[in-house]
């Protein structure tokens, strides 16, 4: 063999060899940076609505309360859209003809829903109930975000599995009464933990176990 190849072969071999594994091992880690990457998560990412429909302009300015809108919110698993009548409540005496507005007119005409797109979705193995969640104390804030600052809606947190387990693991600071949940810039001059402790114990709130595989994925 060292007839054949100059001595240096053998140099270029490890050298071709070492830029191989490096180049695998930079592709794997590049891979796993950007699987928790905003880009993948979609955090902050605005998504494009066939009608530009303003929370800054409906929760924020007007002070609609988010449970007129999305009024399962309390009592069912889903926090669900409006239907174009709750629009039309208002939209059939003002802004009545505006251009903005055509697709909500266009569907009521053709009485077929509004199709929005999602923004915070998790994938059909998760299991999530946003009842519980709203009646143990936990703001819409704290898992979508300043919804009254969003002229549009944007994914305001990652929702993968340890942004879910960080609560899990400790939720007493995180909670709030009841009564705040729907409330945004909420704050209390008590102490957090203090305060969640207490609502845990008055309401009875399960934080045990809270982290089991069980509880997500069933
Ligand atoms: C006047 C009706 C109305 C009110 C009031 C309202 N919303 Fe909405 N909401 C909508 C509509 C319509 C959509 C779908 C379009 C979009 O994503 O912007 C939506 C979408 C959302 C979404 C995104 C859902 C997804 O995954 O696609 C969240 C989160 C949300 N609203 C939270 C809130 C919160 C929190 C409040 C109260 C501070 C609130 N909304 C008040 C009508 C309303
Ligand atoms: C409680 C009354 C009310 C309801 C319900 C309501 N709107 Fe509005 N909306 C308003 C008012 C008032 C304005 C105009 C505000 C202004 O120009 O100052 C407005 C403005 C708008 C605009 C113009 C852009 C903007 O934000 O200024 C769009 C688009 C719109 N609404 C869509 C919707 C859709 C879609 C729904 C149902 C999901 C809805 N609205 C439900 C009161 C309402
Ligand atoms: C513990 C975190 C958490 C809280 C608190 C929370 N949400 Fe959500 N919300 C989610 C998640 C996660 C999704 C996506 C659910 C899915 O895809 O199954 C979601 C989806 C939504 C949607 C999309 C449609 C639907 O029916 O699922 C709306 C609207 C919404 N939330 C509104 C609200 C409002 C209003 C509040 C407060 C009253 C609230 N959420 C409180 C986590 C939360
Ligand atoms: C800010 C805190 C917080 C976040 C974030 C949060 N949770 Fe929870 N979750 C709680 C609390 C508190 C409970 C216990 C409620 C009770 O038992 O009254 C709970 C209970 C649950 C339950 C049990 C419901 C039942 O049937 O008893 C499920 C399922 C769940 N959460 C799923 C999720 C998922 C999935 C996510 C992430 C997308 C998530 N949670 C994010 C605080 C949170
Ligand atoms: C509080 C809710 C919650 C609990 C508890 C939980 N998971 Fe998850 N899990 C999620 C969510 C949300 C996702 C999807 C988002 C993501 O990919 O991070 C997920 C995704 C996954 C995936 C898909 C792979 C991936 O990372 O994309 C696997 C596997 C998984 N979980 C296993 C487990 C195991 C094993 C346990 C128990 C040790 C567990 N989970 C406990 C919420 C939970």
């Amino acid at each position: 063999m060292s007839q054949l190849f100059p001595r240096s072969a053998d140099m270029w071999l490890r050298l071709a060899l070492l830029l191989l594994f490096g180049g695998l091992a930079g592709v794997f880690v590049a891979c796993v940076v950007l699987d928790r990457s905003d880009y993948v998560t979609g955090k902050g990412w605005i998504i494009r609505q066939p009608v530009p429909f303003s929370h800054e302009h409906h929760a924020g300015a007007l002070k609609i309360d988010c449970r007129y809108c999305h009024d399962s919110v309390e009592t069912s698993p889903v926090a669900g859209l409006p239907p174009i009548h709750t629009c039309m409540s208002c939209h059939s005496q003002i802004w009545t003809g505006a251009d903005m507005l055509a697709p909500v007119r266009q569907s009521l005409a053709k009485d077929e829903a509004l199709h929005w797109n999602r923004v915070s979705e998790l994938p059909d193995y998760v299991y999530f109930h946003h009842d519980v969640h709203v009646n143990a104390g936990v703001g819409c804030e704290t898992c979508h975000g300043q919804v009254d600052t969003m002229p549009l809606m944007n994914r305001a947190q990652t929702f993968t599995m340890s942004w879910c387990l960080d609560c899990h693991q400790d939720p007493a600071p995180r909670l709030r009464p009841p009564d705040a949940v729907v409330e945004m810039g909420w704050t209390t001059k008590q102490d957090r933990r203090e305060l969640g402790e207490r609502l845990i114990e008055e309401n009875h709130i399960e934080t045990q176990n809270l982290t089991d595989c069980y509880v997500c994925h069933r």
